[in-house]
């Protein structure tokens, strides 16, 4: 480097996006990495990659490799029993259906406790989750409180949760409840 110039770190993180057939985990890596959205759904198969790098401080430089992984595959290669297209599609794409119904949760926990069957930290200990309610643009009773969110994180083993939307633009930037949750996070 040349002689007075500030010597920036870099970090390099693999984040595993997983959940149930559609629920949105290539829109919201599309919306966070090119501040697109598409209605059309094409589904993943196997894992796509996506690259999102933040300039984290002026020293600083963060690469988020994010792991796109197919809801159906990670299904069939966990063994889990195959549902139909129609019951599959209850579960998380019913507009009638709220993201905070008792199936949804199921969901979340067959997906959390498949992940830490299968990955750990070198020493042992689970790799921080975090868990999105997506399509929260998307009609539902909120039958669900902010602090039983957290209680069902803190149960769990989740970090946090954020609700969040591939749909809406500038969600994720523009809300000042998210940032500074994730800001309480980093701490
Ligand atoms: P798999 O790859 O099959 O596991 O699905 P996925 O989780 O990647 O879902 P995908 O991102 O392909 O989205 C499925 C459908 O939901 C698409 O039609 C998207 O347009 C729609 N969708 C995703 N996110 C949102 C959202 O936040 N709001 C609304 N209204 N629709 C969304
Ligand atoms: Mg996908």
């Amino acid at each position: 480097a040349a002689a007075g110039a500030p010597e920036i770190h870099e970090h390099l993180f693999k984040v595993l996006v997983i959940g149930e057939l559609g629920v949105g985990k290539t829109s919201i890596i599309k919306r966070y990495v090119h501040q697109l959205f598409s209605q059309h759904y094409r589904a993943t198969i196997g894992v796509d990659f996506a690259l999102k790098v933040l300039n984290w401080d002026s020293r600083t430089l963060v690469r988020l490799q994010l792991w796109d992984i197919a809801g159906r595959d990670a299904v069939d290669a966990a063994g889990w029993t195959r549902r139909g297209p129609e019951d599959r599609m209850g579960i998380f794409d019913d507009e009638k259906k709220s993201l905070y119904e008792s199936s949804t949760f199921e969901a979340v926990l067959k997906w959390k406790r498949d992940l830490d069957s299968k990955v750990h930290l070198p020493n042992g200990s689970p790799i921080p989750a975090v868990l999105l309610a997506n399509k929260c643009d998307q009609n539902r009773d909120t039958s669900q409180s902010p602090s039983q969110m957290d209680q069902f994180c803190k149960e769990h083993g989740f970090t946090g949760w954020f609700e969040t939307s591939a749909k809406i633009e500038n969600l994720i930037d523009a809300s000042d409840d998210l940032q500074d949750k994730s800001k309480a996070m980093r701490e």
